[in-house]
């Protein structure tokens, strides 16, 4: 689905001077290289603080820990997510509240998110899924209304500008209260290992979140407050900093292969192509298509035999899972979740994809479609 050896081969000289450079130091865990990154992520994104962490799964948790959730405490999330978003809900004795997303952005509803709100919400998590912001206008004034937390988690779409109706332009992860995102391999600004980041504009909220990642201490052996062990360390915010400079071109190149795909299936009765919602620029993060009246295994099959990659995300909406059992949460109707779990297939999307490939997968789905 990625290619991060070509990737890694176009900006090797950089990377490799970045690495050693830390080796060098042997300053290993909370080197230069980790303040530089948070330093460059936040004129990068326009958020007030960026405080890096171990992976975009702490990150989350580490939000929802600094905004001193009670057990009970119900959290708005999709279902149609991956699972960390809804896990650490759970993790934190909080109750994860599934609601539907909106059939197009594949995103959490806003119509959703207000009928499921009572007197025990204390917090929304809206997910910018495949790399397609959800509607933050919307999901910002019915959280001001209700006098709730936003955590955007923004682990997708790292980079994604959000054009509100008043003309003003933010990237996601800072339109709310915090912003959380993950370095994973894969990810649009992906490191060499595991990573995350959490962002916000408040700094009182800064300073919890950074207290909290570090094990609740507030000065060295003085610790005010449980929490936990969560760092980027050095090695990885080097690569990432370096990284961070083509994070708009590894973004151009990804809508180049979007628009490749579009045009290959844009008028196809059997598919339905990612819709750009007008409020965003997507950053696709997966190239995701609805298929109707398809075999969609089939489908994975054949192209697998072609040496093609596709997947499913994700096979198993979360209200469905065994983990949130105890939550009755598998007799929720969820239509739209459900409709789309059945429907999804994401084809190879990465920075390094030529001409030459994405013929040949476009030729390849489209010959299986043939009637
Ligand atoms: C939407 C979403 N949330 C959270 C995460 C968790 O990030 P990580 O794998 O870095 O813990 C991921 C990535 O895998 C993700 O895609």
């Amino acid at each position: 689905m990625v290619d991060l050896k070509q990737q890694y081969q176009k900006i090797k000289p950089e990377i490799d001077t970045a690495v050693f450079n830390v080796i060098e130091s042997c300053a290993f865990i909370n080197g230069p290289q980790v303040q530089s990154l948070a330093a460059n992520l936040a004129a990068y994104n326009g958020s007030k603080n960026v405080i890096p962490c171990a992976n975009g799964t702490d990150a989350l948790q580490i939000a929802m820990m600094a905004l001193d959730l009670q057990p009970g405490d119900e959290v708005i999330t999709p279902s149609f997510t991956y699972i960390a978003t809804t896990e650490v809900i759970a993790l934190l004795k909080l109750t994860p509240v599934f609601v539907d997303v909106d059939p197009k952005t594949f995103c959490i509803d806003p119509a959703a998110i207000e009928k499921a709100i009572t007197p025990k919400t204390k917090a929304i998590v809206p997910v910018h899924l495949y790399g397609q912001a959800a509607n933050m206008e919307e999901i910002m004034k019915i959280a001001a209304a209700n006098n709730l937390h936003v955590i955007e988690d923004n682990a997708q779409a790292i980079g994604c500008d959000y054009y509100f109706s008043d003309g003003n332009t933010k990237k996601t992860g800072v339109i709310g209260t915090i912003g959380t995102t993950s370095f994973f391999p894969s990810k649009n600004l992906g490191g060499y290992g595991d990573g995350g980041a959490i962002m916000t504009d408040d700094v009182e909220l800064a300073n919890t979140l950074k207290m909290v990642a570090n094990h609740g201490q507030s000065k060295r052996y003085y610790h005010d407050m449980v929490g936990c062990n969560s760092r980027l360390d050095t090695i990885q915010a080097a690569v990432l900093d370096v990284k961070l400079k083509y994070l708009d071109d590894y973004i151009n190149a990804r809508r180049s292969v979007a628009d490749h795909y579009d045009a290959a299936f844009a008028n196809h009765p059997k598919i339905k192509i990612p819709f750009r919602a007008a409020y965003s620029r997507h950053v696709f993060h997966q190239y995701t298509l609805i298929l109707e009246g398809v075999d969609r295994n089939k489908l994975h099959d054949y192209l697998a035999e072609h040496n093609i990659p596709s997947m499913i995300y994700y096979p198993v909406p979360a209200h469905r899972q065994k983990m949130f059992a105890h939550f009755n949460s598998s007799q929720l109707e969820l239509p739209v979740t459900d409709w789309l779990t059945e429907r999804v297939i994401s084809l190879p999307m990465h920075t390094e994809m030529d001409e030459q490939q994405l013929n040949f997968i476009t030729t390849k789905v489209l010959d299986f479609l043939k009637p």
